[in-house]
């Protein structure tokens, strides 16, 4: 939630806006700008899109609003050489632009921007107000810059380091001044990546989107003030004793990405190409990694993450109890935090993310690594704050993914995460070599049959006509099935909007039949197995009025069908969802929802 990005550089301005737009998957209720300027800073912001903040840009040009500035860009922009920004998923204040980031220090001689939550805000806030000030905002993020106002007695870094010192909560905050030419940053749990190159200094939230202009990156520590300027960039603790901070090269330059459609279309398309990069990358950097004899004394493995990544947990929790001798559990991140699940030295779990940003998830690491567990990150994102957060990493290869519901993510996880587990398995016995041999070559006939479906997706989009008027949607499925109902009722919920849940098939018959009605849908998901007691399932619902598509090998009188080739009932899943990404994408299409940045959502949710 909320980007940051901050630049010392020619074009600061221009480069920034391009990296808001890049940076708008994490938030897009207002966007905002702060450029230095030789007589103060300007702070331009607006609420809604990155365009609207482009257009203020423009017109406050085009009218001389500013006749003052430095200099325009080739763009029509106002230019400088130190500029902030900011994209907002709101967390404390309306959606209105006064909320909306930067916010100055009340002489003007700070601005700043804030991603995360100031837990002790109030109090803050109290010690201002009682002393007369008028916030212009009801954030938490505008009592940072009333801080350093007042902790500013000269010198920048002191007044920098004592504000960070009396911040509770998650904040990756970007500060410019009047004072002098360096930009400032506090981090403590919201992600910042520092990056340099020949021509800029930059830092960031994103380390993907600071890698198409640097060629170095640092990813900062928790607890940490950093100074970026032109000569170099210093990291110091609160308490201004320098610190160091090891820089790496990135991997090639990230490309800026535009496509002509949606994000979200494009990405489903990718999900064969990208299961065989995630599948060779898996091999490539020595699989499981983790010493037999470890393995041999697990005891217990829970499979932890949010939303889509919990749903590749509950399948691949479904999937590995046929094959290991040990409890998998899949637990939903932010619940883990705050119950009491058992955890020793013998519990092994798996941290699905992503982005490796999310929140949640990261402190359920914390946690279990404080109670003694082996922790092992399994995310998109290298050098993401998971991964420093567990022992050892697994990296999928989705490659970015901007939609902000997930789909190439979940497949890969799918992927990487069946062969962890069928490690495991191997270790302790109960997967012979033979078995993995048969499951390995079955996973690499996937991404063909998977192109087969896609090649079906005018049927999907047919299908979808009759589903956009639908009142509710229930998906259901039984044991490995039921994580994919899951996963597909949050695809066609978070982007359409229609009222969606998802049920193991043989719980309806306890409460929510009573739903069933005309103008519901029913999608009932199943590899072939207990076909019969799926069967039974679609005539009560149909029966009763509700509508059934079927997505299966075999067919169903009750119901439209979604036929799928028949493939291995470990890898099932991985098919299966797809009909189920295209049936969400062509339904929010058909409503006219905007698919890649539905309502309310930000796609990396980096508070708790
Ligand atoms: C999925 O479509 C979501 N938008 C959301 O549930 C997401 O999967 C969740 O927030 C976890 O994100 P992560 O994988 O980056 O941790
Ligand atoms: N708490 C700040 C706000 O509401 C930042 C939000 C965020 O990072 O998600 O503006």
């Amino acid at each position: 939630m909320c980007g940051i990005f901050g630049m010392i550089g020619a074009n600061a301005v221009a480069n920034t806006l391009q990296a808001l737009k890049y940076l708008e998957y994490r938030g897009y209720d207002s966007a905002g700008i702060a450029a230095k300027q030789a007589d103060g800073i300007r702070i331009y912001k607006s609420e809604g899109r990155i365009h609207n903040l482009e257009k203020l840009l423009k017109n406050s040009v085009e009218n001389n609003a500013d006749s003052s500035f430095s200099g325009t860009s080739g763009a029509g922009y106002v230019e400088s050489e130190i500029a902030i920004g900011h994209t907002r998923w709101a967390t404390h204040g309306a959606v209105t632009t006064a909320n909306a980031h930067p916010f100055y220090s009340p002489d003007g001689n700070f601005a700043v921007v804030h991603n995360g939550i100031i837990e002790n805000y109030l109090a803050l806030k109290k010690q201002f107000t009682s002393r007369g000030a008028v916030f212009t905002s009801e954030t938490d993020s505008e009592t940072v810059a009333y801080l350093l106002q007042n902790n500013y007695n000269g010198n920048t870094l002191q007044a920098v380091c004592a504000t960070a010192k009396s911040l509770v909560g998650a904040f990756a905050i970007a500060v410019t001044t009047t004072y002098d030419n360096s930009l400032y940053a506090i981090k403590n749990k919201s992600p910042l990546v520092i990056g340099v190159s020949d021509v800029g200094v930059y830092l960031c939230s994103d380390i993907r989107c600071v890698s198409h202009w640097a060629t170095k990156v640092a990813v900062t520590p928790d607890n940490t003030v950093v100074v970026v300027g032109k000569e170099g960039v210093r990291f110091y603790d609160f308490e201004g004793k320098p610190i160091t901070v090891r820089f790496f090269t990135t991997d090639a330059a990230e490309e800026m990405e535009q496509v002509d459609g949606d994000f979200m279309l494009k990405e489903i398309f990718e999900i064969p190409e990208k299961i065989r990069l995630t599948q060779e990358g898996y091999f490539k950097n020595g699989g499981f990694g983790v010493e037999p004899e470890r393995v041999r004394n697990i005891s217990r493995i829970y499979l932890i993450g949010c939303g889509t990544a919990y749903n590749s947990g509950l399948q691949i929790a479904a999937v590995a109890r046929k094959f290991l001798d040990v409890d998998v559990l899949p637990v939903i991140a932010s619940e883990f935090i705050y119950d009491n699940y058992p955890v020793d030295g013998n519990t092994l779990a798996f941290f699905i993310s992503q982005s490796g940003e999310t929140a949640d998830t990261i402190r359920a690491a914390e946690n279990f690594n404080s109670l003694g567990g082996y922790s092992y990150a399994v995310t998109n994102t290298k050098a993401s704050s998971l991964c420093f957060a567990c022992k050892k990493v697994a990296y999928i290869y989705a490659g970015g993914e901007f939609a902000v519901a997930s789909t190439k993510a979940y497949n890969c996880q799918l992927v990487t995460l069946l062969l962890l587990t069928l490690d495991v398995g191997r270790i302790r016995g109960t997967v012979s070599n033979e078995q993995y041999a048969s499951v390995l070559r079955a996973l690499t006939g996937i991404p063909s049959v998977i192109e087969e479906v896609l090649s079906h997706s005018y049927e999907i989009s047919r299908i979808a006509e009759t589903v956009k008027d639908s009142s509710a949607v229930f998906y259901i499925g039984r044991t490995t099935d039921y994580p994919t109902a899951c996963e597909g009722s949050l695809k066609l919920k978070e982007i359409s909007y229609i009222h969606s849940e998802a049920y193991p098939a043989g719980e309806l018959k306890h409460g929510t039949l009573a739903l069933m009605e005309e103008n519901v849908t029913v999608v009932a998901i199943t590899d072939g197995t207990l076909s019969d007691k799926m069967a039974s399932s679609i005539n009560e619902v149909a029966t009763r009025g509700a509508k059934v598509i079927s997505v299966s090998p075999q067919t169903f009188p009750n119901a439209l069908s979604v036929t799928l080739p028949k493939v291995n009932t470990l890898l099932y899943g991985i098919v299966s969802v797809v009909p189920l990404q295209l049936l969400a994408y062509y339904v929010a299409k058909r409503l006219g929802r905007d698919v890649d940045k539905p309502r309310n959502l930000a796609k990396s949710v980096t508070v708790e």
